[in-house]
């Protein structure tokens, strides 16, 4: 196989990118425009001469999947950031199960979604400033890139944000504010972080990089949309968009976000679920048992506890929760010092009298890194009878289900769920309850 070539393939599945895979004589094939069950006649643009892997483009379709649709974004191709844009919403779903299952061999008894057409969901949105002077755009970066596409009017984002987005472009350009150019490290405007209450309060957190000049000021000054602004500055490389600083410029720090059974608070920069909605129904579960029966005890670990929703669903069935979060934000919000979850874990197991030494039940949602060895053999050596973890990373997950279910492992798994937090994209969220193993 050379670029160049043109062979008929038919995709199997979906790459994280929304691109069909197809093997070819052993090579996987990721072409763009082609779904899972379609065949079409590709033309090859690259092949790896690493591993076997080539990426084509469709030159004709021959069949059409069922729930395939012209996408409803004016964006989709450039922003990647809805890959299943191209396929209706119980398509989107469908595939979802079936990529767990077949990728990851993860069984999930059911995907919750909601009723709604899986638009405007998005409670928290991060932009990256691009363009010039006068001609300013939030979007997002492109595929393995620098290149910004424009996100103007995103249909996944909350229409709130999607108005204050578009004020802070409109207010930015007017100003002619200079946006930050990562390949030369010039520039001031760098990222922008909306959070919305679903109820018209907007805080947005602008990150520049310029930590003294900046015209974060004349801009701020001018925005009607949001409800409150802070300013944090970031001029390292890299995309870590929390910045080193943040400083209220003006306005409420923090929006009250409802998940059905309570609300909880989130600053600027604190963790929130894009999808509260979803991510409540996901939290209800975590803290149950997998037919919906809630548990009761003396002590509970609430581990990544971001800024606390869960712990407090455990503190109304658990006289002691500890809870650990390393982000100083959240952790101040949760009324507990910040501290890694491996140093959280390390202190428990060193002190046979700790209050949380013999936890009956301990939750955890990591980043999408997921566990890791350290945390995984900690949670062995604990033994608890039951962890929930919830991850956003079927990667990750099975990596770390292996080592607690594994030789080495202390646990089994009696169930799992999957959440579609992320409607148009092919993220999923996942709830898996596991036991301790007596042997
Ligand atoms: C996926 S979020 C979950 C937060 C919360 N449970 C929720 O659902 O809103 C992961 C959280 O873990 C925190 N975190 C990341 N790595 C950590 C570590 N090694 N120790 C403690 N917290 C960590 C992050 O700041 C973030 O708030």
């Amino acid at each position: 196989m050379k670029p160049g070539d043109t062979l008929t393939v038919m995709a199997e599945s979906l790459s994280k990118h929304g691109d069909g895979i197809a093997v070819y004589d052993g090579v996987e094939i990721h072409v763009a425009g082609l779904l899972p069950g379609e065949t079409g006649d590709v033309s090859v643009d690259y092949v790896s001469k690493q591993r076997p892997r080539a990426h084509g483009q469709v030159l004709v379709r021959r069949n059409t999947h069922p729930g395939r649709r012209p996408p409803p974004c004016p964006h989709h191709g450039r922003c990647n950031g809805c890959a299943l844009m191209d396929m209706d919403l119980t398509s989107q779903r469908q595939l979802k199960r079936v990529e767990l299952e077949r990728t990851w061999g993860l069984l999930v008894d059911r995907l919750v979604g909601d009723e709604h057409d899986g638009r405007g969901y998005r409670y928290s949105a991060k932009r990256v400033f691009a363009g010039s002077p006068g001609r300013i755009k939030l979007g997002s970066y492109m595929r393995g890139t620098h290149n910004v596409a424009d996100m103007q009017g995103c249909l996944v984002d909350h229409p709130d944000i999607v108005a204050c987005a578009d004020e802070l472009a409109e207010v930015a350009s007017e100003l002619r504010a200079v946006p930050y150019d990562e390949t030369d490290g010039e520039g001031d405007l760098r990222y922008a972080w909306f959070k919305t209450d679903g109820h018209g309060h907007v805080i947005v957190a602008i990150i520049t990089a310029e930590p003294c000049n900046s015209a974060v000021h004349d801009v701020a000054a001018r925005l009607q949309q949001p409800a409150g602004i802070a300013w944090g500055t970031n001029c390292a490389a890299g995309n870590d968009m929390r910045g080193a600083t943040l400083r209220p410029l003006r306005g409420r720090q923090s929006v009250e976000i409802d998940f059905g059974e309570l609300t909880a608070h989130f600053g600027p920069l604190g963790f929130l679920q894009p999808n509260p909605i979803i991510a409540a129904a996901a939290y209800h579960d975590l803290v149950r048992v997998p037919a919906g029966g809630a548990l009761h005890g003396k002590v509970a670990l609430d581990l990544y506890a971001g800024a606390g929703v869960t712990t407090r669903l455990l503190r109304r069935s658990f006289q002691h929760v500890g809870a650990c979060e390393s982000f100083p934000e959240s952790a101040r919000a949760l009324g507990c010092e910040p501290m890694l979850v491996e140093e959280f874990l390390a202190r428990i197991l060193a002190d046979a009298h700790h209050l949380h030494r013999n936890p009956e039940l301990v939750i955890a949602n990591p980043p999408r890194g997921g566990l890791g060895t350290t945390v995984c053999d900690q949670l062995n050596e604990l033994n608890a009878p039951r962890l929930h973890l919830m991850s956003c990373s079927p990667a990750s997950l099975v990596e770390d289900l292996r080592r607690l279910t594994g030789q080495h492992g202390r646990y089994r798994v009696i169930g799992a769920r999957a959440f579609d937090t992320l409607p148009q994209t092919n993220h999923v969220e996942v709830v898996v309850w596991l036991v301790g193993r007596s042997d």
